[in-house]
């Protein structure tokens, strides 16, 4: 990342976003892995997208997540953790949600479609969100989760409220 702190405001929203943000975004903006060494660890379901911990510390979990045209996550925040996304094949769109203190209505504010190349970054301030496979053909996407995402908050549009859940892996790796 080759990006300048211009003004006080952007310097606190830099420090709140963590003392790793840096590190962590350059790390993911220089990921050039040839799909070919990624493709060996996809796995797919008509049922829904799937998740594939590549690898885990106590400091950050590498899942790679493979989304069939039309999957969807959950709409989701973290356990107060960071992620980070890069897109290695497809395209993905992120949607992210604002839910109303008044009446805990959740609407969509923003949509960003992020083809192969593109990264993206979402922590629990910028609050819940969700990313689909809009595209034609399979997506898939590398995700940096800092620390480890231990609980999901996933949005539940029957009840109108947020429920805690385990995330689920369809494969364990430990490169
Ligand atoms: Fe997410």
């Amino acid at each position: 990342m080759d990006r300048k702190i211009k003004s006080l405001k952007d310097l606190t929203k830099t420090l709140d976003r963590g003392m790793g943000y840096e590190a962590v975004s350059k790390i993911v903006s220089d990921i050039e892995i040839p799909f070919e060494d990624i493709e060996p660890y996809c796995t797919w379901s008509d049922e829904r997208y799937t998740r594939t911990q590549l690898h885990k510390t106590e400091v950050y979990e590498l899942v790679l997540i493979c989304c069939e045209p039309g999957q969807s996550s959950f709409i989701h925040n973290y356990d107060a953790q960071e992620g980070w996304a890069k897109i290695v094949k497809g395209e993905l769109t992120l949607e992210q949600y604002y839910i109303s203190a008044i009446n805990g209505h959740i609407h969509p504010v923003s949509k960003e479609v992020l083809q192969k190349g593109a990264t993206a970054y979402q922590n629990d301030y910028i609050g819940f969100h969700k990313m689909y496979n809009s595209g034609k053909e399979r997506s898939v996407s590398l995700h940096v989760y800092s620390g480890p995402v231990e609980k999901w908050h996933i949005w539940d549009e029957d009840k109108g409220k947020a429920i805690e859940i385990d995330p689920w892996f369809d494969q364990k790796f430990d490169l």
